[in-house]
């Protein structure tokens, strides 16, 4: 028997959606890792002239500036709350209200008070009228809910007519070659982590997660499986050595969800009824060009500076059409 199947009939794993499977259980959901929300900005970053790479792409890519925006799963407020101070009103909605209450601390600790952070359960309707935003930005979320295709459907209807919807989404061709299956452990505090499994299947543009809780420290799960992080692959993960493990099993959770291709991701929008899709390129990717190109002693050296280079870039590079999947970004409007 197959290590998936086993999980599913002998631990008899729980099927839930995204939210439930991690995104619940996350005090931060990006590691703490977001410069500005996180981290004091940092301009000898790479990762920090990115950010705002990102920032501007969204902003400009939905006409944002000065406007009512709708971020779409926001995580820890990634990216409503850079663009915030650029925008009149952002409403961030999430599926999980964990991630609600995160977002809404970290909106109160910066001080930014034009973003509300508002619970919507996964599958059911956006508690928004037709036609409420002049943008939507959705970035790695689109493809977590529980229908990707009837998301955007909702998106389509609450975005105002000629209104642009800005994706980042996930390619899961990147994980061709070796990574269609893979292990991951995610430490949950002290005594506590989760082995977590993916099954992606990128030929039917489906991904199965299994989650496996154990009561026992991520260090610990390491020693007990006779391993290092290093060496804990899918293919090491056999049936014998987790049963082994059973004694110290909390739950064992299953989640699967459809993944469009960006291929799919393409097509969806117009078949809703959006009248323009295209992929272009990302304000990310070039900021990060951006940084590497000019030598180190010429980086500005403050948020201002680095700002003054990556706008007017972005702002270019995020309404030039690339070939599909170049950068996972793509626009469509209504
Ligand atoms: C991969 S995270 C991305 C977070 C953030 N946008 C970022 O890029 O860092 C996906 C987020 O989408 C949220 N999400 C998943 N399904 C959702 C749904 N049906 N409605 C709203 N948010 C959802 C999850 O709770 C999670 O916070």
């Amino acid at each position: 028997m197959d290590v998936l199947q086993w999980i599913e009939e002998a631990l008899d794993a729980k099927t839930c959606n995204s939210e439930d499977f991690i995104y619940e259980d996350m005090d931060s959901q990006s590691g703490r890792s977001l410069p500005i929300v996180y981290q004091e900005f940092d301009s000898r970053r790479k990762g920090h002239w990115q950010d705002r790479g990102s920032l501007f792409d969204f902003l400009f890519s939905v006409r944002g500036e000065n406007n009512k925006l709708l971020d779409f799963g926001p995580g820890d407020g990634w990216p409503s709350l850079i663009v915030a101070p650029f925008a009149a009103e952002i409403i961030g909605i999430e599926g999980s209200e964990k991630r609600v209450a995160v977002c809404s601390e970290n909106a109160t600790r910066l001080g930014v008070a034009n973003v509300e952070y508002v619970f919507a359960r996964p599958g059911t309707p956006l508690p928004f009228g037709d036609d409420t935003f002049d943008g939507i930005m959705a970035s790695s979320s689109v493809e977590q809910t529980p229908d990707p295709q009837a998301t955007l459907a909702e998106l389509f209807r609450v975005l105002r007519p000629a209104g642009r919807l800005r994706i980042n989404y996930e390619s899961l061709s990147g994980y061709r070659n070796g990574h269609e299956r893979d292990a991951f452990l995610w430490g949950m505090g002290a005594d506590r982590c989760r082995l977590i499994l993916y099954d992606r299947d990128i030929e039917h543009e489906c991904v199965r997660q299994y989650g496996l809780t154990y009561a026992v420290s991520q260090k610990n799960l390491v020693k007990l499986l006779d391993a290092s992080e290093r060496s804990l692959t899918f293919d090491s993960l056999t049936i014998q050595r987790l049963e082994a493990l059973s004694y110290r099993l909390l739950d064992a959770r299953v989640c699967r969800t459809t993944h469009p291709s960006g291929q799919t991701l393409a097509t969806w929008p117009l078949d809703i009824g959006f009248s323009e899709v295209y992929p272009t390129h990302s304000g990310s990717t070039s900021a990060g060009m951006l940084f590497d190109s000019i030598p180190k002693k010429r980086h500005p050296s403050d948020l201002q500076g680095v700002d003054e280079l990556v706008r007017p870039l972005a702002e270019v590079v995020c309404a030039l059409a690339s070939p599909l999947d170049t950068d996972p970004m793509l626009t469509a409007v209504k």
